[in-house]
C-alpha cells in the first residue's frame, strides 16, 4: 500500500488531512484536476456515490472510482449516500478502497456491513446526517475506523454549514474517550477556512474540501489547495 494510505489514523493528532470532494471537480477534466491536486499534495480523494434515492441527486459512480484508482495512488474515500448500502459491499471490497463510509440512517444491519466491508481490507466509517444524534454510536464505535459527520444535508455542494455540528464534534470526542478509542473525525459540507478552523478546534481531523474552499471558479486548484493548507495549519 502507498505510504499515504496508512497515514489517516497515524496522523490524526498532528496535521489535519484534506479530502478533496471530487463531485466538485471539473467533471469534463477530472483527470487533469486529480493530477493537479496530487501535485499540490492532497491527502485523500473524497468521492460521493449517490443513488438518487437516499439523496435526490447523482454524483460519481463506483465505475468512475475504479478508473480514478488507475491514475492515482492517493487514498480514496468513498462516501456512499445510498439506500441499501449492503448492495455495494462486494464492489467496495473488489475495488480495494482505502476508506468507505455508509449512512447509519440507511443500513439495515450496520454491524454486519461494517464487518463485511472490513473483511475486504477497507477502513470503514459511519456517516451521520446533521439531524442524526450520536445515540447509536456506542453499538458500533469499537468496530469502525472513522466517523463522518455531515455539516449539511447530504447530496449537494454549496449549502450552508449547520452550526450545531460543532458541539456534536466535541460530544463525539468525549464519547470516544469514554470507549477508549480515538477515531478520525471527518466533517463534510461547507468547509471553508472559518468553518474548518472551528471544526478543528472541536476535534475534527479530516476536512472535506469542496466548492467552499478549493474548487472555485477562476482559481487554479494547485494554488487553492496550497492556500487552504496554509490557512488550516494556523488553526
Ligand atoms: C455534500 C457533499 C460534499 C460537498 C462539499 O453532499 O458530500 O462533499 O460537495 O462541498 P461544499 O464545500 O460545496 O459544501
Ligand atoms: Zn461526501
Amino acid at each position: 500500500m502507498h505510504p499515504k494510505a496508512t497515514s489517516l489514523t497515524a496522523r490524526t493528532k498532528a496535521m489535519p488531512q484534506i479530502a478533496a470532494s471530487l463531485m466538485c471537480a471539473n467533471l469534463l477534466n477530472l483527470q487533469r484536476d486529480i493530477e493537479e491536486l496530487d501535485r499540490a499534495g492532497i491527502d485523500i480523494f473524497h468521492i460521493d456515490v449517490m443513488d438518487g434515492h437516499f439523496v435526490p441527486n447523482l454524483a460519481l459512480s463506483l465505475e468512475i472510482v475504479r478508473q480514478i484508482k488507475l491514475i492515482t495512488r492517493t487514498p480514496v474515500d468513498v462516501h456512499l449516500m445510498v439506500d441499501n448500502p449492503e448492495r455495494y459491499c462486494s464492489s467496495v471490497c473488489d475495488l480495494k478502497l482505502e476508506y468507505a463510509s455508509f449512512h447509519l440512517e440507511a443500513a439495515k444491519a450496520p454491524l454486519r456491513l461494517i464487518r463485511d466491508m472490513k473483511a475486504g481490507g477497507t477502513k470503514v466509517g459511519i456517516a451521520l446526517n446533521p439531524c442524526t444524534g450520536l445515540e447509536s454510536l456506542p453499538w458500533v464505535i469499537e468496530e469502525i475506523d472513522f466517523i463522518l459527520l455531515m455539516a449539511v444535508e447530504p447530496g449537494f455542494a454549496g449549502q450552508v454549514f449547520v452550526r450545531g455540528i460543532l458541539p456534536k464534534i466535541a460530544t463525539l470526542k468525549k464519547l470516544m474517550s469514554r470507549y477508549g478509542v480515538d477515531l478520525p473525525i471527518e466533517v463534510d459540507g461547507n468547509i471553508n477556512p472559518e468553518t474548518a478552523r472551528r471544526c478543528l478546534e472541536n476535534g475534527a481531523t479530516i476536512l472535506v474540501a469542496g466548492t467552499s474552499s478549493i474548487f472555485k471558479p477562476g482559481k487554479d486548484l494547485y494554488s487553492a489547495l496550497r492556500e487552504f493548507q496554509g490557512e488550516i495549519s494556523r488553526h
